[in-house]
């Protein structure tokens, strides 16, 4: 890297902020460690515009380390529900655990420290670490990756070790030199790469403004910018069958709490088959039942009862994308004349005006609501 670089970088990037970076967010006014680190949880895979809406409403609900901790993670992941990618609120809950328990209720400055708690990875530690203590941490999320690469034209996947080590390296490089610069600088950054040096149309491609680093950024120079970051070639996500069962009885419904570790481990969902490869639409009406009939429910009873009643029938089929699967529901509608009993405590009854109460996939929160089942007020204590 040129020294003249590595030197102006940061009071240049700082400057930049000052007239195009985004202030006034609500996460910006507060620097108490709890609410940064909040803030940064919720936005890793969440938009803006989202978490501008949520964040107030989870720091009105648990507004310190210590009433999160003490918290159920079903409370927990009720308040998260729509956020998507529930891994972050139930390790938002175990952190908060352990920051009660190992380090007396008091977040820890060093970023290293920082990384072995529970959901805090490398990069978000480093913006943990500079938001709330000015430690020169360094930051390495997507966008970051996506400038540095350009800015030095990296040959090489950013998922390679070898580049990922190199880029770690040159944030560390880059980082401002006075302590007290680390919270602009950490923001500016991350605003640099949302808003300037984006993927798709970064504005050195552009005729309205004028990128500060245009004169130093190698991938420019070269005529490379929508070329970097190199990235290994996608394969596109398998798709999967899935059967799930709506059974009312009179207000009821019945949902199945899903296991922690699956996707959307802890929240409360329908009852389900397993996950097949996803097969022709002809055969899977066909399988679809005969899963229904022999898997949804554990209880053989139940499963008996299910398979006698003649007004089951098919009400939907949705199809959910993760990151590296998609999903196709095929949910079945019945009814029950009272509330069977189950062995699995992983069964529940839940009356329709409580189930704003539960952690609900967003899609199967969607259906309820089509159904009239959810309202979107429902209560939540
Ligand atoms: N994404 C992650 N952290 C952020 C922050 N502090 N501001 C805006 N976007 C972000």
């Amino acid at each position: 890297m040129s020294k003249a670089l590595s030197k102006t970088f940061a009071p240049r990037l700082i400057a930049w902020h000052g007239v195009s970076g985004r202030s006034g967010l609500p996460w910006q006014d507060n620097r108490d460690p709890y609410a940064v680190w909040v803030s940064e949880i919720m936005l890793q895979q969440t938009q803006v515009a989202t978490v501008l809406e949520r964040y107030p409403r989870f720091m009105k609900r648990f507004p310190t380390v210590k009433k999160l901790a003490a918290a159920g993670v079903d409370e927990v992941l009720a308040e998260w529900a729509g956020l998507g990618y529930y891994s972050r609120a139930r390790n938002l809950h175990a952190c908060a655990k352990q920051v009660m328990s190992e380090f007396g209720g008091k977040f820890p400055s060093d970023p290293v420290l920082l990384e072995q708690l529970k959901g805090i990875g490398r990069s978000t530690a480093g913006a943990i670490a500079a938001f709330a203590f000015h430690e020169r941490a360094p930051i390495l999320d997507a966008n970051v990756k996506r400038i540095l690469a350009r800015l030095f034209a990296l040959d090489g996947a950013i998922q390679d070790k070898a580049v990922n080590d190199q880029l770690w390296q040159l944030a560390t490089n880059l980082l401002p030199n006075k302590p007290a610069d680390m919270p602009v600088y950490t923001q500016a950054l991350m605003d640099f790469g949302a808003t300037w040096c984006t993927s798709r149309k970064p504005v050195c491609l552009g005729s309205e403004k004028k990128c500060p680093f245009a004169k130093d950024c190698q991938a420019n120079l070269s005529d490379q910018v929508l070329l970097l970051p190199q990235k290994t070639k996608k394969t596109k996500s398998p798709e999967f069958d899935c059967t799930m069962l709506l059974m009312r009885a009179g207000n009821s419904v019945l949902l199945q709490k899903r296991p922690s570790k699956a996707i959307w481990g802890g929240l409360w969902s329908l009852p389900e088959g397993s996950w097949t490869p996803r097969v022709s639409p002809a055969q899977k009406l066909e399988l679809s039942l005969q899963e229904l009939f022999s898997i949804t429910l554990p209880d053989e009873k139940a499963a008996a009862l299910v398979k006698a009643n003649k007004s089951i029938g098919q009400v939907e089929e949705i199809k959910h994308v993760f990151t590296h699967r998609r999903l196709w529901m095929q949910i079945w509608q019945t009814s029950s004349s009272r509330e069977l009993s189950f062995i699995s405590p992983d069964l529940k009854w839940v009356p329709l005006s409580q189930l704003g109460r539960y952690g609900l996939p967003q899609p199967i929160k969607i259906l309820l609501q089509g159904l009239s089942l959810v309202r979107d007020g429902d209560s939540k204590n």
